[in-house]
This record gives structure tokens, sequence and C-alpha cells, in this order.
């Protein structure tokens, strides 16, 4: 069978094609599963010009002052320190998880990814030719189980996949957890993807911690960052790949021979997001805090709803246990009697089944008034 053939529509993209059939047909639908962000980037969006002399394929890296610049972003954000030659423009952290599969895997390697996880990890992996092994987070609250994870490796193993902040749990994985992680990579000689696309949004008194600062593991540490999340840019498809150079090498080569370059307006106007980082930051982690906890105070007007606040990311993922149903049957009966969209948890992976997923990327009144649909249409 064609490795394309093999690939499963997005979950989490697949309810936006029903609630845009569902408005075609005239239902008022309040979109709980994603949009446009709110608030919008502070870049102003006139996309930056194009001269004549610059309307040319770009460096298949990424042009040098988008990397100079991330490398800036890095060291200063997270205290990771990393040169021009260690990292790669890619077409969204989406492009970087498929690239950073190619770049490692050979044909059956093993990735180890966690359960729930965000829809476009086993396809990537798939797609490189590699077989992904889930390991479940632990407990209600969804902590690393360092000892689950070890005990998933096998000799086949290459890598482990994580993502923190973490979609959709909302969880901020603590040092601790990490430094368990780290060890046992650096034990086991594996290699650690870590998906940072939600670097920015990390609530009360929480920080996100980057595995990136691990110098143990250096050089078998790679980290995916995106512009759509932390800079509402997700139009523009951007995003960053670091890691050590004779993998960021591999990837540019490929990128040179699949996409030439990642477009220029994308460069520039990530450029200019950066450099207002410091004003937008705490802005928005107010504005998605401010969201959090207004969605938060309306569903748990219902007890059976078990709603606790995420750590991090935009997302809630209440459990809905109690209610005596799947989450795929929650979630086409919230859609059909109360017209809300929400996501599945159960897309997520087994662990994700029991929960529904809200995603609160829009703007607060719309967010309220599907919150208050959703809990006048629970069962
Ligand atoms: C965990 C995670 N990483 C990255 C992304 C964004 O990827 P991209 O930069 O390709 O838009 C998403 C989008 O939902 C995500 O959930």
């Amino acid at each position: 069978m064609p490795l394309l053939a093999r690939l499963p529509p997005s979950g989490t993209l697949a309810v936006g094609d029903r609630v845009r059939t569902l408005r075609a047909a005239g239902r008022t639908i309040f979109n709980l599963s994603g949009g446009a962000p709110d608030p919008a980037p502070l870049v102003g969006l006139i996309p930056p010009g194009i001269s004549p002399g610059e309307n040319a394929l770009g460096d298949p890296w990424g042009e040098s002052f988008l990397r100079r610049a991330f490398a800036e972003r890095l060291a200063r954000r997270h205290g990771v320190v990393r040169g021009e030659r260690e990292m790669v423009a890619t077409i969204g952290a989406k492009q970087g998880v498929y690239f950073a599969a190619l770049a490692l895997l050979e044909p059956g390697d093993e990735v180890i990814v966690l359960d729930p996880c965000w829809v476009t990890y086993a396809p990537s992996i798939t797609l490189a030719g590699g077989k992904t092994v889930t390991v479940a987070l632990a407990g209600p609250d969804h902590r690393l189980d360092i000892e689950a994870i070890g005990a998933a490796v096998t000799p086949r193993t290459r890598a482990i996949l994580i993502n923190t902040p973490h979609n959709p749990t909302g969880r901020v994985f603590t040092e601790a957890e990490l430094s368990g992680l780290v060890d046992l990579v650096r034990r086991r000689d594996l290699w650690l993807i870590c998906d940072e696309s939600f670097d920015l949004f990390v609530f009360d008194d929480g920080r996100h911690l980057s595995p990136g600062v691990f110098d143990a593991i250096r050089d078998r540490t790679i980290l995916l960052y995106s512009f759509s999340k932390a800079f509402a840019l997700p139009s523009y498809r951007i995003g960053m790949l670091v890691g050590p150079e004779p993998v960021c090498r591999l990837i540019a080569t490929c990128t040179q021979q699949l996409i030439s370059s990642v477009s220029l307006v994308s460069q520039k106007v990530a450029c200019e997001a950066m450099a207002r980082e410091d004003e937008w930051a705490p802005f928005l982690r107010k504005a998605y805090q401010e969201k959090r906890d207004a969605c938060l105070a309306v569903l748990r007007a219902d007890s059976r709803l078990e709603a606790s606040p995420p750590e991090g990311t935009f997302y809630l993922f209440p459990g809905i246990a109690r209610f005596g149903m799947s989450s795929d049957a929650m979630t086409a009966h919230l859609l059909e009697s109360a017209g809300v969209a929400v996501t599945s948890g159960s897309v997520f992976g087994a662990t994700g089944e029991g929960r529904v997923r809200i995603n609160l990327v829009g703007p607060l009144p719309a967010i309220l008034d599907g919150a208050r649909a959703l809990l006048g249409g629970l069962p």
C-alpha cells in the first residue's frame, strides 16, 4: 500500500470540516474546536514587501536574519544556547515533526510518544517509515511516567517524542519529570524530540522548561517551535527546528529538494513578531489565562464535568466519564443537539477516552457563548 494511503485524516481538523458543513446548511455552531487566534497578532500584519532583488529562492536553512533572531530568543527566553547552524526554518512545526522523523529513522525504528498526544506525531512517524509506540501519561494529573517510558524502550527504539506545554492535557512538565526523561535518553542512547509550540502559554506561577537546557543530551536533542501558537501566526506557516548541526544539514538538504525554501514573507513577519515579544508574551498570557478561568467558571456549574485548570496551552480537557458516554458519542451529541463543536478526547489516544478538548483560541464572548450552550446541551 502506498505510504500516503495509510494516513488517517486529522482528528482535530476533521471537526472543522463538520463545522463548515453545518454552517453552510444554515446551523448556528459554537466552535470550541479551533478558529482564528484572539488576541490577533500585534505585528499589524501588513505583509512586509519583497523587493525585486529579494524575489528569489532563499537559503534552505532559513534566512540568516531569522536564525540569528531565533537564536537570541532561545537564549534569552529559555536559556537554550544554540548557533545559527543548529536550526532550520520549517513550514510550521508540522513539517518539523516529519523532517525530524525522516532525519532520524530507519525503516522499522520505534518512536515513543505520549498518550494522549497531538494527532500529527504518529502519521509523521509512519510516513518516515517508523513505528509509533505509545506510553500513557500517569494518573488524572497526567504525569510523565519515566518508569513506563523506560519499560517501553526496545533495541529498535530510536527516539522519544514529547510536547510541553502539552496538547491536549495542558500539562507543563516539571524539571523533575524532564530530568528523569533526559537521564533515560542518555542511558539508553536515544534521541529526545520536544515540541515546544506552546512555549508562551504557561499560566499562574508556572515556567516552561525546555529540555534544550540539558547539556548531557545536547547532541541528541531536537526542539520544535511554531509561530502559529506563540505568535498567533498560523496562516504564515512558519516554525523552527533546533538540533545538532549534522541533523540540521540533512533537513536543509531535504528542504532544498522538496520545498526549496520557506516563504520570505513569513520569515520577515516572524522576525517582526519576535522583535515585539517582550510586549506580546505577558499580554498573551494574561488574555489566555482570563479565557481559561472564565470558561472554567461557566463549566463548573455542572459538577459532573471534571474540569481542572490547565497549567499551559489554550486547551481545557474536562472529563466526561460521569455521563456514561464515550468521548465520540458526547462530541457527536454536543454538535447535533447543542450546536457546539468540541474535539473528542479519543482522537489523542486511548488515555484521552472519557474527555473532550475545548479550544480557547477564539474571542472570549464567543467562547463563553459556546460554554453556556455546551452546559445546556449536556445529557
Ligand atoms: C502540539 C502542537 N504542535 C504544533 C502545532 C502547530 O503546528 P504548526 O506550526 O505546523 O502550525 C500544533 C497545532 O495544533 C500542536 O498542537
